[in-house]
């Protein structure tokens, strides 16, 4: 055993004289070490020597091990510093960019766009720094209405411009109906309008940014059975054919009337109780709460120049964030989760 060591040793050594580049040292170090390596059927041999001298041969066989390793980490080094001077070292393993995602807010948006696109309403988006005009006053909420108390609001320092007043982050992306009106001029207008909207809340279920979709649609006999279909429809395809919607009164001032729009509860599926009797803890009586919806006020249609004894239309906007984590299968118990930028988090979606 000695002798053969010894004798591949310095065969070995000749051999690595002769390479003149790293991938010949490689292929060397493949022919002694690789799974029919010469080293590897020698280590295989040990088993057959008598059992008093195996332990002797193991450490003699680790030694030359450790020897030859050095011998080709050397040498080996040599010859990319080398081929790095005159240019390139091809065996090199470059560096793998990680792989990443969508974030799952983008994800939804894209998946939100593409079900209603289906039935023919075009995306838009609208500033995120909007005029008091568009995001109250062209709303039918006069300055100083108790309704915009309810849209809490971030104000930009600057002096009120004395059409459009003040300049605010938008607290909802409602301001995108009137400029919607003002842009397309005459209806039919089907709009889906995606953006960023702010309010200055900061707990488990509010982040100051965070993502509204809005829809309006506006045309000749548009009624509220057009509003509860297209409800119905996106329920249906965001959150599964089993899901069923209501509507449920409610006030705004840019719609009349109003509603909330109420989903069944993914986990008691509207029973609002479980299998075992038990009270469901997600939901109130079998609805989750979706949004706000309604028809567009006629005192809306005339901010957007459009005639209210022609023309009628609904609106609906809803928190992504929220209609999100509603779907089922999605636990998450804290909407700042989604912003607080933790890979562990964001790579299970
Ligand atoms: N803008 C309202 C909100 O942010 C929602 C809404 C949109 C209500 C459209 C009715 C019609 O709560």
């Amino acid at each position: 055993m000695e002798k053969k060591l010894s004798l591949l040793l310095d065969e070995i050594k000749k051999s690595l004289e002769k390479a003149i580049n790293v991938k010949e040292i490689d292929d060397i170090w493949i022919s002694i070490f690789g799974q029919s390596g010469v080293f590897t059927r020698i280590i295989k041999e040990i088993q057959n020597i008598p059992k008093e001298k195996r332990p002797e041969a193991g450490k003699l066989t680790n030694q030359v091990k450790y020897n030859l390793e050095e011998l080709f980490i050397k040498k080996r080094q040599d010859f990319s510093h080398k081929e790095l001077e005159n240019g390139i070292d091809v065996t090199i393993p470059g560096n793998i960019p990680k792989k990443g995602h969508l974030h799952i807010v983008t994800q939804a948006i894209f998946e939100i766009t593409n079900i209603f696109e289906k039935i023919g309403f075009t995306k838009v988006s609208y500033p995120e720094i909007e005029w008091e005009h568009y995001a109250f006053e062209a709303l039918n909420m006069p300055k100083d209405h108790p309704a915009r108390d309810d849209f809490e609001t971030f104000f930009i320092n600057q002096p009120a411009e004395p059409k459009f007043g003040k300049m605010v982050l938008t607290p909802h992306t409602s301001s995108g109906q009137v400029r919607e009106m003002l842009k397309v001029g005459k209806p039919p207008i089907r709009m889906i309008n995606i953006g960023k909207c702010y309010r200055p809340n900061w707990d488990i279920s509010h982040t100051p940014m965070f993502y509204q979709f809005e829809g309006l649609v506006i045309d000749e006999g548009i009624n509220i059975t057009h509003l509860k279909g297209t409800m119905d429809y996106f329920a249906k395809e965001f959150f599964g054919p089993e899901r069923k919607t209501r509507l449920r009164p409610f006030h705004f001032q840019f719609t009349e009337p109003s509603f909330e729009v109420d989903i069944t509860c993914g986990v008691c599926l509207g029973k609002g109780t479980l299998e075992d009797g038990k009270k469901c803890r997600i939901c109130k009586e079998g609805w989750l709460e979706l949004g706000g919806s309604g028809m567009v006020h006629p005192n809306v249609l005339h901010s957007g120049n459009i005639d209210s004894n022609k023309y009628t239309g609904f609106a609906f906007g809803w928190g992504i964030e929220r209609t999100y984590m509603m779907k089922s299968g999605t636990k998450l118990d804290d909407i700042r989760l989604l912003y607080g930028n933790d890979i562990r988090f964001l790579e299970q979606f």
